[in-house]
């Protein structure tokens, strides 16, 4: 399991991105909060295959009820991540296995680590 970060580094009613990596595997990741809930996502739309938030971190809405596509502007429920308004409206984020245990939020994958998300972001842009 890979350690993400600690619980409360995920704000109430927040969210924080991470992007992971390991042999033959790299995601990005969406860690949202609601009260002593967390929901793990794959950072992509399920309307275009890219990252929610387009490199800003910021994952809500304004009004910070749903998860928020920059892209084309879906809504998405934190509690199963399925879209409730937008142009993918009834698919939904595909879930991350996390869990909350002594603290912190892990991944529950082996072999992969933590990648910096500035230096993520270069690298994706070549
Ligand atoms: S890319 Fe997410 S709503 Fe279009």
């Amino acid at each position: 399991m890979l350690e993400l970060c600690r619980f409360a580094d995920i704000p109430d009613g927040g969210a924080r991105g991470f992007a992971v990596e390991g042999p033959g595997f790299a995601q990005r990741i969406i860690v949202a909060r609601r009260g002593g809930a967390v929901y793990g996502y794959v950072n992509s739309c399920p309307h275009v295959p890219s990252r929610l938030d387009f490199a800003t971190g910021e994952f809500l809405d304004a009004g910070g009820h749903f998860l928020q596509c920059q892209g084309h502007g879906a809504y998405f429920r934190f509690e199963d991540g399925v879209c409730i308004e937008g142009p993918c409206e009834g698919k939904a984020l595909r879930p991350a296995p996390i869990r909350v245990e002594r603290g912190s939020v892990w991944l529950e994958r082996s072999g992969v680590a933590l990648v910096d998300e500035i230096s993520k972001v270069l690298s994706d842009l070549g």
